[in-house]
């Protein structure tokens, strides 16, 4: 199988200043480079921001599709089951080298339509364009690298890969691209049809990536798009015993109950996180401070990756500079929608509520509000960020997952403390370190629990190839290798002895 060592990485840096008011150069096909995201320092793209910021109120962008995509009953649902399992046992067993030719392609055309795709994000789901372009890259980066690693599936040391007929994708609306994006992708470059549910929430920026697959050649029956009207339609669905694989990115307790539906799910699901960055009196507090907050409040806290917590160590702990920047970078974020070119930290995606809505509104036993959030309009959409003070170890805010934007902070006395603190809590999805000795760098790799590990940056924004993104513990369920590393494929079909038709 492919390893990291295999991957070329000597391919010359793209030109990040790339004009987007000009048609895209096509990708080179051949070898993968990461994607570069718009660069705003060129006036030309700044132009094309605000074109794209106007189109917001009012967008329709993905209507038609949603329309035309939308699944009222069982036996409609049954039908593009089976008509996807028989168009995907063609699509797995054409060359891998013609279905990586059409995944190229839609790396290509979700570039062309990088405008339309960061309209739809912002109007559906409130995120910035500041946000939406690096998923944007991160969605054709897939395109381009899956459909390399596709190539290294067909038979490896006598041994025969046999894709998954169906898989059935099921993404959430925080990455409402990159993430359906990613999954089908991998999917389709297996060599499955894929019946893809955009989370409801998302169903345009999800549609309207979906589109672009097609407008690249994967044919519609190979990748069925449905809006299911009906809650039983879901269950239908996940359920269904021609479902070879379900890739799902969600929370826990929707993986918990997928498994309730079909106890064999097989499942590769991307699930919850709470997650921590650890500061030491070894670190550097400047770029500790920036990238904590960027961690805590890019897209108003609503990443699996997010920092929900910053466990501060020893004299850290009572530093007043590193409070009072922690505290400054929160208050003088803007936040607003995103059609307001100066927002830097858009709408939670529906009225704070539940979990969130405590979270955002109430104190536990001993804690401050060292910035309190507060509603800025009647929406119950607009939240500014808020940093509480004094979070106990083994509280409520230290264990519980929120997805939004607010932060703890909790001290301990030793890096191994704050380590201790960390792995108590049941999911292992991302996690900070900002120390520059090496060897606390050293204890913590060693010994902490998480998937994706981040030392001296901040911790969302993985990039395909050179951080495959997956978890462990209850950010994990099933049997799930890194999206965006070499492995991803593997889990999407089998492998029998032998060679191909012997
Ligand atoms: N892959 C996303 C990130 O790394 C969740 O932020």
């Amino acid at each position: 199988l492919a390893s990291l060592a295999q991957l070329d990485h000597a391919v010359p840096a793209p030109n990040r200043t790339q004009d987007r008011s000009k048609p895209a150069a096509a990708a080179p096909n051949q070898r993968f480079a990461n994607t570069p995201d718009t660069d705003p320092a060129l006036p030309a793209n700044r132009a094309w921001g605000r074109a794209i910021l106007d189109r917001v109120p009012g967008s329709t962008a993905g209507d038609v599709i949603v329309e035309a995509s939308k699944v009222h009953d069982s036996l409609e649902l049954e039908r593009i089951i089976t008509a996807t399992v028989e168009a995907g046992e063609k699509w797995g067993a054409m060359p891998a080298a013609e279905r990586a030719a059409i995944l190229h392609r839609a790396g290509d055309v979700l570039e062309s339509r990088r405008a339309e795709l960061l309209e739809v994000m912002a109007s559906e789901t409130g995120k910035t364009i500041e946000q939406g372009d690096p998923e944007v890259s991160e969605a054709i980066d897939f395109a381009h690298f899956y459909a390399e690693r596709a190539k290294d599936l067909e038979t490896v040391d006598g041994a025969t890969f046999v894709p998954a007929k169906l898989t059935v994708v099921t993404p959430p609306w925080n990455f409402p691209v990159a993430i359906p994006a990613g999954s089908t992708l991998a999917a389709l470059a297996a060599g499955s049809g894929v019946v893809i549910k955009p989370a409801k929430q998302a169903r345009r920026s999800g549609s309207v990536m979906v589109e672009a697959l097609w407008e690249a050649g994967v044919p519609r029956e190979v990748l069925a798009l449905v809006q299911l009207e009906e809650r039983e339609l879901g269950t239908q669905l996940v359920s269904h015993p021609s479902v070879d694989r379900v890739i799902l990115t969600g929370g826990y307790e929707t993986a918990e109950l997928f498994r309730s539906f079909r106890q064999d799910l097989p499942l590769l699901a991307e699930t919850s996180g709470k997650n921590a960055i650890i500061v030491t009196p070894h670190a550097d507090l400047d770029l500790a401070a920036k990238d904590v907050v960027n961690s805590a409040f890019g897209h108003a806290g609503q990443k699996c990756s997010a920092a929900s917590l910053v466990i501060l160590v020893g004299s850290v702990a009572t530093s007043a500079r590193f409070h009072n920047q922690l505290i400054d970078a929160t208050r003088s974020l803007k936040v607003g929608y995103p059609e307001q070119a100066t927002t830097q930290m858009g709408p939670i995606i529906e009225p704070a509520n539940g979990k969130l809505l405590n979270a955002l509104t109430t104190l536990g036993e001993g804690e401050t509000w060292a910035v309190k959030p507060e509603k800025l309009d009647e929406t119950g959409r607009l939240w500014s960020p808020g940093i509480r003070h004094g979070v106990k170890r083994g509280s409520y805010f230290h264990l519980t997952e929120f997805f939004g934007p607010v932060l703890g902070v909790m001290t301990a006395a030793t890096l191994e403390e704050a380590i201790a603190i960390q792995n108590e809590i049941e999911y292992g999805l991302t996690a900070g370190l900002h120390s520059l000795d090496s060897a606390e760098m050293g204890v913590w790799l060693d010994t902490i629990q998480a998937g994706n590990l981040y030392v001296n940056r901040g911790i969302t924004g993985a990039i395909v190839q050179r951080q495959p993104f997956g978890g462990w513990k209850k950010s994990a369920v099933g049997a799930g290798t890194k999206a965006g590393g070499p492995n991803y494929l593997v889990g999407l079909g089998s492998w029998l002895p032998g060679e191909p038709g012997a």
